[in-house]
């Protein structure tokens, strides 16, 4: 069984599905979801679907590592990044080396890096008359959205679209592949393991 860990600042919508997509799954659980809000919706969401929830603060993230020990302590072996909105620091890199996630609202590389979340960037997107936008689902480094892309997925937008219907529209590339392409990528990294023990 692999384990995995959501990160998640806010409302929590993605980490819902992905939730939702992987009880009762064969192979991929997620034990646990992370916040660096103590308010935010996503920890509620989680405790009601019987998923356990850890805030963490600035000073826990960046100057410990007891993050790391309580990943360690449940067994994760893949984070999923859904609308986590701080840097993820270089011991955590290290120690899950291609086994972090991350979705973005736009196609990368456009409408990335620092301070490039949420509203930001379909309100760019929109300021750029862009004629598409879409989700991007790569592998975390240790700079904002730079990581090996692993999936992308584009959707047509209207001229008449507010960057809140460009929202929307992208909202929905999310719940519907996020889920079903970490599964296909942890399988895949799965079999990889297993040919390394081969040889
Ligand atoms: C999602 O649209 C995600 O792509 C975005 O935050 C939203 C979270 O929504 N992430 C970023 O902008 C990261 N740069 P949710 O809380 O409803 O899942």
């Amino acid at each position: 069984m692999k384990k995995i860990a959501i990160f998640a600042s806010g409302t929590g919508s993605n980490a819902r599905k992905i939730i939702e997509y992987f009880t009762n799954h064969q192979n991929i659980k997620v034990a646990l979801v992370v916040s660096n809000r103590k308010t935010a919706p996503v920890l509620r969401m989680a405790s009601e679907n019987g998923v356990d929830t850890l805030v963490i603060t600035r000073q826990s993230f960046y100057h410990s590592k007891s993050v790391l020990d309580v990943l360690d302590s449940y067994r994760i072996d893949a984070i999923i990044l859904a609308g986590f909105l701080w840097l993820i620091p270089p011991y955590l890199v290290k120690n899950f080396p291609g086994r972090i996630l991350n979705i973005h609202p736009a196609l990368l590389p456009k409408y990335g890096g620092k301070g490039m979340y949420g509203s930001h960037v379909h309100q760019a997107v929109k300021a750029a008359n862009e004629q598409e936008s879409g989700i991007t689902i790569h592998i975390v480094d240790e700079e904002y959205d730079k990581g090996r892309i692993i999936f992308q997925k584009s959707c047509p937008l209207e001229p008449s679209d507010s960057a809140e219907a460009i929202g929307k529209k992208v909202l929905q590339l999310e719940h519907r592949y996020f889920a079903p392409v970490i599964e296909e990528y942890l399988n895949i990294e799965n079999q990889n393991n297993l040919k390394d023990e081969v040889i």
